[in-house]
């Protein structure tokens, strides 16, 4: 293989830079040349090349976001889409490519490999945390960091004014980051898409904290909760118990940006060099990970269809150490 391509697509993930810089140098270490695609599959479709030196990616591995930048896009869900993108690499003399995202990115690989047959190779790079085949993926520590931080100053504040605070972290379908940052804070209760939510179970935890004299509480709630989200849950609760002063804060984005910790730049680099190395060998249609510190691999199908899982003794952990 004389020419890849890289590109990151979906959500941006803290290390996507990190995992950038590693495939292009990794790459250009093996004699490489290599194309950066902007925004992602939409960049692909339009041609949106640029050639990658080993310069072009200095200065990068501290930084958030990602410079390819990034895309959701449509067209690319249709055949026509995807038949442009083949011969925009085609022309561009793209031998095989590298994907950094998560599982939409790697959908949309599997589908672009078993159509065309072009080698593709991904690296984990969501916040979400919710692939199967790694312990973690890129951007997941830093932003478990971001809301932690958080948090902890909403807790100085609700403290101050003996508040109940409901607060919403990311996570549509997996509530890594929910239940994480409930341990990691403290919190009463943590509310996540993979446990049913019962509002009589969170009145009681904090009927119990009441008992204690405790002053303030932090409920962690994950956007993609069935409870509906940080605002209908607190609605809820209010409904039925009105002697708290409650307040409801969407952290949002803000869990997305930010300079990668050192975890998610050490873990970004092996996974980016690990992802040349698995287009050399010949590998394809896989996404490399890290399991128990090794590197693995595991099939895009696998990947997406069977998701990380939650480990309900830690749901467990935030109730006793809640009490
Ligand atoms: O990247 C995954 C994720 O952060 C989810 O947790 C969240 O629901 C979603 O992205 C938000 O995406 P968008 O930026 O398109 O609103």
């Amino acid at each position: 293989m004389k020419k890849i391509g890289v590109y990151t697509s979906g959500g941006d993930a803290p290390g996507m830079n990190a995992c950038l810089r590693a495939v292009a140098r990794a790459a250009l270490s093996h004699g490489m040349e290599v194309v950066g695609i902007r925004r992602g599959y939409q960049g692909m479709i339009e041609g949106d090349f640029v050639e990658l030196k080993a310069h072009s990616v200095s200065n990068i591995i501290q930084r958030g976001g990602t410079i390819l930048k990034s895309s959701r896009s449509q067209e690319f869900r249709t055949p026509e889409g995807r038949q442009k993108a083949y011969n925009r690499l085609r022309e561009a003399g793209v031998e095989g490519l590298v994907a950094i995202g998560g599982d939409g990115t790697f959908a949309g690989a599997r589908t672009f490999y078993e159509e065309h047959k072009i080698p593709v190779v991904g690296c984990p790079g969501t916040i979400d945390n919710d692939l199967y085949g790694t312990d973690f993926t890129i951007g997941y520590d830093t932003a478990l960091n971001t809301a932690m931080d958080a948090i902890d100053k909403i807790r100085d504040t609700a403290d101050s004014h003996n508040r109940l605070f409901f607060i919403e972290v990311m996570g549509r379908d997996a509530g890594f980051i929910a239940l994480n940052t409930g341990i990691a804070s403290g919190a009463e209760a943590v509310c996540i898409p993979e446990k049913e939510t019962f509002v009589d179970d969170i009145i009681q935890r904090l009927e119990q904290g009441w008992m204690r004299q405790k002053t303030s509480s932090i409920i962690v709630v994950a956007e993609g909760d069935d409870g509906g989200g940080a605002f209908e849950i607190a609605k809820k609760v209010e409904e039925k118990i009105k002697r708290y002063d409650t307040r409801v804060v969407i952290l949002g984005h803000i869990q997305r940006g930010g300079s990668p910790t050192c975890m998610d730049r050490v873990l970004a680099s092996r996974l980016g060099a690990a992802a040349v190395e698995t287009l050399q060998e010949g590998l394809s249609n896989v996404m490399v990970g890290l399991v128990n510190g090794e590197i693995k691999h595991t099939s895009f199908f696998k990947a997406c269809k069977y998701h990380q899982t939650i480990n309900h003794n830690l749901l467990n952990l935030v109730e006793v150490l809640s009490t």
